[in-house]
């Protein structure tokens, strides 16, 4: 059996650097068909991460916003349309939207191509699956080439090859990692989300890696990318401020809170659906944040920095250059503030 690691069992090795200024760093990623991001942050296709105002945000960031699925086709429009409303040049605009496998997912994907979106998100738990085969052969046909077709989640290199054979532009790589999964807990399943990202890295196909769930801080994203993510998908991070869905609330002592809920948590599945089968998520509180854009802009910067510390200019130069260690466990408490321990 071999033994696996994630994001709190390495750490990067400094390199010698030539970077004078974070300036001179580049952190956008090529998606390909036109679509360019100034960043490789992607938030995650949830109802309490991203509607309108979150996908609108993401896109002025320099990221990409992916509008959930978890409503009717006309809702998701909506949400879609509100955040073009008043975007200038929407033809421009990086915006994604997700869709099921089954039952209206082509109606779905088709209505949302044709207002505009440019990447259609194939979203289900257990992507390396006959049924996602047949909605992505599906949606290749009805969509046409031009579209990017992200699709997951997959854990393993050979899912990752499949969703990619199968027509996926991108694959979203992470299974039960989530900050809001209870998946490993009720299933069993699962690979620590860095490990199946260095797994994924050996892939001789086209398609983008995303590392999505278990990010809590720029240096597990940085982490992920050196590991072989060219996108990162989070959801806890970017949950909890002004552009999230949802009312900000006060607990007895004043502080303040939103709610972040897993979409297979039992309070999500009886919203979308009326009721709810198996459960693999939990609903929870996080504290409030402020502005999205504050966020992105220190992650930014925290990401420049990383590089600078790999010696590297642009995202692909951090991939290559990267060199990670194993940390033990006296290691890890060294690498967390430890003064008032
Ligand atoms: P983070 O750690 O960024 O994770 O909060 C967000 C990712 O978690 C996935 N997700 C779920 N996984 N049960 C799961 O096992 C759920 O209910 C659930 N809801 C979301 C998803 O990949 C998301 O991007």
């Amino acid at each position: 059996m071999r033994e696996t690691i994630t994001f709190d069992d390495v750490l990067l090795v400094p390199k010698y650097s030539e970077v004078l200024s974070r300036k001179e760093i580049d952190l956008s990623v090529d998606l390909g068909k036109g679509i360019l991001l100034g960043c490789p942050f992607v938030s995650s296709p949830m109802d309490t991460v991203t509607e309108s105002v979150m996908a609108k945000s993401m896109h002025q960031a320099g990221g990409l916003g992916v509008i959930h699925r978890y409503n009717t086709i006309e809702e998701q429009m909506h949400h879609v349309l509100s955040a073009m409303g008043d975007v200038e040049e929407n033809s421009g605009m990086n915006i994604a939207a997700a869709v099921g496998v089954s039952g209206d997912f082509a109606e779905r994907a088709l209505e949302l191509s044709n207002i505009g979106v440019k990447i259609i998100c194939v979203d289900v738990a257990h992507g390396h699956h006959i049924l996602m085969k047949d909605a992505l052969s599906n949606l290749r046909k009805i969509l046409g080439d031009d579209i990017h077709i992200m699709a997951g989640n997959v854990a393993t290199l050979s899912g990752f090859n499949d969703l990619s054979d199968w027509g996926a532009n991108s694959v979203r790589v992470g299974i039960g990692g989530g900050s809001i999964c209870s998946t490993r807990i009720q299933t069993g399943h699962g690979v620590p989300t860095l490990q199946s990202v260095i797994d994924c890295s050996a892939t001789d196909r086209d398609a983008l890696i995303i590392a999505d769930g278990g990010m809590r801080s720029t240096g597990d994203v940085a982490k992920a990318i050196a590991g072989g993510a060219d996108l990162v998908m989070c959801g806890s991070i970017f949950a909890g401020t002004d552009q999230s869905p949802g009312e900000v609330f006060s607990s007895s002592d004043g502080k303040k809170y939103k709610v972040y809920r897993g979409m297979a948590s039992i309070e999500a599945q009886r919203d979308w659906k009326g009721s709810h089968n198996s459960v693999e998520g939990v609903s929870t509180t996080i504290p409030y944040k402020g502005s999205v854009f504050d966020i992105i802009s220190l992650m930014k910067k925290q990401l420049t920095s990383a590089c600078s510390y790999s010696g590297a200019f642009n995202l692909r130069d951090f991939r290559n250059n990267s060199e990670f260690i194993i940390q033990s466990n006296s290691s890890q408490v060294e690498s967390s503030t430890h003064i008032l321990k």
